[in-house]
Parts: structure tokens; sequence; C-alpha cells
């Protein structure tokens, strides 16, 4: 928005430019990134690894010998790069991690006292048994002691599995198994909405029903003495270790940091394991490239630790660099709807990172909420997980922003580990509704299906070039780059991203959607198949598809077709049972939005589920010639019943 009189000419409303006090502050200028272009890939991320301290140092940006391996020779330790050396630098005082409860209480770490309590439960964790490499799974909500446990995990060297607490006992348990995982740190239950909900029962029910013993450490929240159960208690913990000091775990550049899980196209969740040094120097480098951050600065990322996204830039990214980061317990709209607003004003927030979904239920619950409070402390705003409409971003910028925040939309994934695609805020223009184009050192391109680039204004899949230091483990395993190779243009390697991309003639990207099975709703992951497996785990269910609608609040719906067993009545009762199966499957941010009962699904005369024409019911949309299908009446029916 132009403030005064004028009206914005179309060259001001395409593209956006940051405020020139924004840019000559910045951390990476014009020159630095055309400094980066000159180096060249990879050297050019050797400056993103100088940004950590290494007890040993690398050898080498890039070592494509057999595998790909970042910065091979190097070792480090990654809680000593997030804590350790910044009260070795005189910083011991300063906020570290600043925690706003759910009942309005409010808790703030320094480096000093984050460390403190860091050792401390790293000592308890090796009394225990946890040795190097020994998996330990973290099932907690966003509560200081996650973090806490993350770095305490890394600082032995033991990898962390985040289980992101609105997943079911189910959910988990596959997790603990997948991971082989001994050790689960959980919590006696959490507040959402106000009611109480008791996680330390559902750790229970999935530890039985996992082969292996998993030893329980239990963090204190609603303290209302419910949970039993054989555990330790991590207060009693950290107490009895109070003052112990642990050496940091020297550890290879390429050892792993932690596992996660996302949804692929398989029914399955996918681990992915990211290192201690290539993922370190992504997410340090881009938050200092992408979000600017710095010592002095506080940074609040609104996503749960549970997801990548908290990993990245709720914790390690801005940690590395020294800065405060900010974890949020609530809702935004518990209470009030200005909650957000108030925690950014009380905390001075200089960086605000969250999702275009939450944007949207921010305008519509409306502007009187940010105008409520000074928010100007804020200078940098940044949306991930799913593309940003120009009107929300327009808002963001002038109803967060003061219309003059310079705004970065990010593209990344799980497997990539930090961002990948963005502006940088110093340094390029913004163009409200693409996200920009590549950071140096990554190379994209949109392809066809034999992997040829299109040209600019043509849609295609995303694909990553070259690889980069946060890349998934197993990413790089195999020989050469030996990721997935989905090119046979010159047998180039070409890892795919899953979305479909346009690129402008501007050289900017411009996201448009998954192009496989996984929905993306409220910005997070899921996959059609994982649903399906539980819906079809339904006594009386035959066969489901589920597809993802066009939500214009949610980016995607969970839209389930199911066909009953002929003497089974799609009824409500047998509706509520695929809710609630899907919910104690995976959780309930997969329930269905819509469960349709038919009597078949259209499928191919091979006896393919063609999931194209439900998706084009469920979105209203024409559906074409469907003679190809073996039963094209039901595609007739199952439209007139929607209709209804
Ligand atoms: O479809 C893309 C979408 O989120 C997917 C990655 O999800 P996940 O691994 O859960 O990581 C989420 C946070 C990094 C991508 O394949 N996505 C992420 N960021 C954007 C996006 N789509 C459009 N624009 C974005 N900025």
């Amino acid at each position: 928005m132009v403030h005064g009189s004028r009206k914005e000419t179309p060259r001001e409303r395409r593209w956006k430019t940051p405020p020139p006090p924004f840019v000559s502050g910045a951390n990476v200028t014009t020159a630095d990134r055309n400094a980066l272009r000159d180096a060249g890939w990879p050297t050019c991320w050797s400056g993103a690894a100088e940004l950590l301290d290494w007890c040993r140092p690398f050898d080498a940006v890039l070592d494509t010998d057999g595998t790909t391996r970042w910065f091979p020779g190097g070792r480090l330790n990654a809680s000593y790069n997030c804590i350790d050396r910044h009260v070795e630098g005189g910083r011991g005082d300063e906020a570290a991690i600043i925690w706003e409860g759910k009942l309005g209480e409010t808790r703030a770490y320094t480096y000093r006292q984050l460390e403190d309590e860091v050792n401390a439960f790293a000592a308890a964790l090796r009394d225990l048994g946890v040795g190097e490499d020994d998996v330990v799974t973290l099932y907690m909500p966003m509560v200081p002691e996650l973090p806490i446990a993350m770095l305490a995990c890394a600082r032995i060297g033991a990898p962390h599995s985040v289980v992101f607490a609105g997943f079911s006992a189910d959910a988990l348990a596959t997790r603990l198994t997948g991971a082989n995982s001994e050790y689960l740190v959980t919590c006696d239950g959490y507040y959402r909405r106000g009611t109480a909900l008791h996680l330390k029962s559902m750790a229970d029910n999935a530890c039985l029903s996992v082969e292996q013993d998993v030893e329980q450490i239990v963090v204190n929240r609603l303290d209302d003495g419910r949970s039993t159960g054989d555990h330790h208690s991590y207060a009693d913990l950290v107490s009895d270790h109070d003052g112990a000091e642990i050496d940091p775990v020297e550890r290879d550049s390429d050892d792993l940091l932690f596992l996660i899980y996302t949804s692929g196209t398989t029914g399955e969740p996918t681990l992915v394991g990211h290192t201690t040094g290539g993922y370190l120097a992504h997410v340090a480098w881009t938050s200092y490239a992408v979000f600017d951050l710095g010592p002095d600065d506080t940074h609040w990322c609104s996503a749960d630790v549970g997801w990548i996204t908290g990993h990245s830039y709720a914790v390690y990214g801005p940690l590395a660099l020294g800065a405060a980061t900010v974890l949020y317990e609530g809702t935004p709209d518990h209470p009030e709807k200005n909650r957000l607003w108030e925690v950014i004003e009380r905390n001075e927030v200089d960086v605000f990172y969250t999702a275009p979904t939450s944007i949207r239920a921010f305008m519509k619950w409306g502007s009187e909420y940010p105008e409520q409070h000074d928010l100007s402390s804020l200078r940098l705003l940044g949306t991930v997980g799913e593309p940003i409409d120009e009107t929300a971003w327009r808002w963001y910028r002038e109803h967060v922003g003061g219309g003059e925040c310079p705004i970065v939309d990010t593209w990344w994934q799980t497997e990539t580990g930090g961002v990948v695609l963005s502006t940088l805020p110093g340094a390029d223009r913004m163009r409200p509704g693409a996200v920009g184009r590549e950071l140096p050192g990554i190379d994209a391109a949109v392809v066809n299906e034999v992997g040829e680039e299109v040209a600019p204004g043509e849609s295609g899949r995303l694909v990553l070039t070259r690889p980069w230091p946060g890349m998934a483990r197993s990413l790089c395993d195999g020989s050469g780059w030996g990721a997935r190779r989905t090119s046979t243009v010159r047998n180039q390697w070409q890892y795919d991203t899953g979305d479909n991309a346009v690129r402008d003639v501007d050289g900017y990207l411009h996201l448009l959607g998954r192009a496989d099975d996984v929905l993306n709703v409220s910005g997070r992951r899921l996959s059609t198949a994982e649903i399906e497996s539980a819906i079809v785990g339904v006594e009386g269910v035959a066969e489901a598809a589920v597809v993802g609608g066009t939500d214009t609040m949610k980016g995607s719906k969970v839209h389930a077709f199911v066909s009953p067993e002929s003497n089974v009545a799609g009824d409500e009762a047998l509706r509520t049972r695929v809710r609630s199966a899907v919910e104690s499957a995976i959780g309930s941010i997969a329930a269905p939005d819509s469960v349709t009962f038919t009597p078949s699904l259209p499928k191919t005369r091979s006896g393919k589920v063609v999931r194209r024409y439900l998706k084009a019911i469920a979105n209203g949309e024409t559906l074409g010639d469907t003679s190809a299908l073996r039963n094209p009446e039901v595609v007739g029916e199952l439209e007139s019943l929607l209709d209804e």
C-alpha cells in the first residue's frame, strides 16, 4: 500500500520494495548476493558453515565422492552452537527462550539458564542409559521443556524424534517403532482452548502397543496428580542433576541430529533424517539471510515445534544465531482474538513468521484486533506452508506490518530442512503472490514429465537440481547424488518436490500446490493414503478414497468417499465411526470434513479408482468425459447426492 492520496501505479502494485532503512541495515545486501553468485555452487555455502563453531574444521564444502556429504571432516555439536558459545561470548544474561503459556503465564530462559537446564537434563538422560545415536522420542506440547529436551539430546549425540502432540496414540506408536526408540519424553497433559488433554494416557497406550520397552519421562504441566504408570519425573531428574556439566559430544557433520516423520504419498509416514553440520548450517544461514536475524532480535515462528518449521525456525536457526525465540503454547483466538498481537507488543517481537491459513483467519476476525496493539517493533514478516494470495499478502503487510515491513514468502519442505526458495529481504523486490526465486546456492527448475525445463509461464513439476546443505540424509545416500532421479534428460540429478509451479518472465516462482496425493490442511501435510487406510480399517467399510477440496480458510478440506459393505448402511453411526477411526489413527487434524457414502467408487476398466473425478465432484467442478470408466453411472449418482 502506498500511503498518501496518490494511487498505486500497476508497477507499484506488482512489485514491492523493502524500505531503504531495512535494506541498508540488512544482513545480506545485493552486493553480498552478487558475491555469493560469483563464488558459485557449492563454494557459496562455506559462509553458512562459518556461522557455526566447529570442533574440527571441515575439509571441503561438499564431498560427492560416492555419497553427498556436506562439510566432510568437520565435527561440531549443535547444542554447543545454540547455547554455550553465546554464554562464552558474554551473552549469558540475554533471553534465549521466551515462553507464553496457555493460562497467561510467562517464563523466560536466559542463555545461561538454558545452558544449566540442558546440561542437567542431558546428564539425566545419560544416567538413564541414553547413549550416542540412541533415538529419544519427544511427544510434547509447546512447553519450554520441549526445546530443552531437543538440545539435551543434541548435546549427548542422541538424535531426537519429535512427534506432534496432536497426534494420536497409534500415530505415536508407529513413530516409536519406526525409529526403534526406547526413550520417550512426554507431558502429563496440556490445555487446548481451556480444556485439559491428558497426553500421558495416550503415551501409555502407545507404549503398550510397541514391541520394545520404553522408558518414560514426564513433564508436569497440568500437575493434577493423574499421571500413573512407571515413569520418571522430569522435574525430579533435573533437580537431581542440578549443576551437572556434560561436555558436548563431537559429532561428524554428517551424523544425525534428528529424525522427523512427514506424510509422503504412501500410506506409511516417511521418516526423514537431518544431519548435524549441513542442517544446522542451512538453518543458521537462512535465519540470517532470509529472516535477517541477529543476536539482538526477538523472533517468533508461530509453528508448533512438533513440525519441521518449529525445529528449524523456532529452535535451531534463531538459537544458533543467539537471538531470542518466542514459544507460544496457546491458540491465536483464546482467550481473545488479539492474543498474538498482545504477545508481539509485550515482547517487542522483531520478526514474525506464520502460515497463510492463520493470516486468512486474522483477516476474517478483522483488523481491529491488530490495531489495538503497538506492533511497531516488527521489522520483517514471513509466511510458509502454502501459497499466499495477494489479498492476504497485502492485508498482512498493511495491518500487521504497518504498511512497511518486508514480507518473505518462504518455500521449503521437511525434506529440504530449511528455506530454499524466497526473496532475500535486503536484496530482492517482493512480488505479492509469488514466492520469489532460488536462494543463492540453490538450483531449481520447473520441468515436464521427462524432466525437461519448461518455458516461463508454463506449469510443471518443481525440482531441485543440485544438493543443498539442509537436504534430508536419505537424499544423500546411494551413488553420486543418488536422490530421486526423475529426469531422463542427460541423467541429471533432480529432487522431485511433488509440488507444481510456474516461473514467470521475471524468474519468480509461483507455487500451484501438490501434484501427488498429499494434502495440505492448515499448512500441515497429510497423506490421503494414510487417511484411507484408517477408514478401510473400520468394520463395514469396503473401500474408501480421500481427496482434497479447496477451502478458502484451511487450504485443503478432507473429503472421504466411502463405500460400505453390501449389507451395511451408510448412516450417521458409520460416519461417526469413520471420523473417529481417522482421529485415533492419525489425530483430529486429519478427520474428514465430509464423508459421502457411495455404493462404489468410480474406477477405470483395470480397476483403478479415479480420484480426479472424485476431486471434481467434491469441488463442484465439471467432470469432462467419463466414458473411460467401468461404472460411469456412479459419478452421476455422487453428483446428485452432493447437490442435495
Ligand atoms: O506443498 C508445499 C507446501 O508445503 C509442503 C511441505 O510441507 P512440510 O514438509 O510439512 O513443510 C512445511 C513447512 C516448510 C510443500 O511441498 N509449502 C510450503 N511452503 C510453501 C508451500 N507452498 C507454497 N508456498 C510456500 N511458501
